[in-house]
């Protein structure tokens, strides 16, 4: 049975003290409620809290996770951080494709499909993002681009290799805009994807793949997104920043 996952993306939020707070009261809330047997919590901090977030990981139920990771192995890139580093500090999931940072820091489905090969060299299951424009949607051709980032992003990789992908459908315009997707259209995509990738890698591994919704997600409609048969969690931004409201989606399986 393929996991239920609601993991946090901080995005650049939060200073030190604030982390340490964030990550305290997720744990404590982690610890007073019970958690579906199949579903994982993962919260991904700026690279700066990681240690922090993995030191406090060992006695709580959540897995942590980064939101970026160089194309390269190692050497001089300045500012870069590797999947080996992220390896050495026992990080189990990345971000990678994230719509920011394919508009803002111009990754391409070329560099995701590096930074996936890079991930999985070194152990790290990578939740790769893919979704469309307003413009795109309003043009109906949400498929041919969710299709295009899937396929040259991710259908290098073995069968083998795909078991760890986790797949996160982020419509870019309910990014941070308090505009979410219907359940209905959360559905119609993801059953999409899982049907891409029963196309190429077989239905057993289509079904075991977890595909993630993200974009406006909050307490208040996770639960009807989450019911549907192909949306198996969420990508958490802004409600992600606060304890209450990201262990009520985790909550809302
Ligand atoms: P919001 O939940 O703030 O819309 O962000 C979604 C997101 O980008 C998660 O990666």
């Amino acid at each position: 049975m393929r996991k239920h996952i609601v993991a946090g993306n901080w995005k650049m939020n939060k200073t030190f003290e604030e982390a340490d707070e964030l990550i305290n009261d997720i744990k404590d809330q982690l610890e007073e409620i019970t958690l579906d047997r199949n579903t994982q919590v993962i919260i991904c901090p700026p690279f700066p809290f990681l240690e922090m977030a993995t030191d406090y990981s060992e006695e709580s139920y959540f897995a942590v996770g980064a939101q970026n990771v160089s194309d390269q192995e190692s050497g001089a890139y300045t500012g870069e951080v590797s999947a080996a580093m992220l390896e050495s500090m026992e990080l189990e999931y990345c971000i990678v494709g994230h719509s920011e940072r394919r508009a803002y820091y111009h990754e391409t489905d070329e560099i995701v499909a590096r930074k996936v090969d890079q991930l999985l060299k070194h152990g790290i299951s990578p939740i790769v993002c893919c979704g469309e424009v307003l413009e795109e949607r309003e043009a109906n051709r949400q498929f041919e681009v969710v299709k295009k980032q899937i396929t040259d992003g991710l259908f290098h990789l073995t069968a083998e290799q795909f078991a760890n992908i986790i797949i996160a459908y982020e419509p870019v315009w309910a990014i941070g805009t308090g505009k979410t997707a219907t359940p209905e259209q959360a559905q119609e995509i993801h059953a999409f994807i899982r049907g891409l990738i029963a196309e190429k890698y077989g239905q057993a591994v289509a079904d075991e793949t977890s595909i993630l919704y993200g974009g406006s997600c909050k307490p208040g409609n996770a639960k009807e997104l989450f019911a549907n048969p192909d949306v198996d969690g969420g990508l958490i931004g802004g409600a992600s920043l606060k304890a209450n409201d990201f262990i009520g989606i985790a909550t809302a399986f």
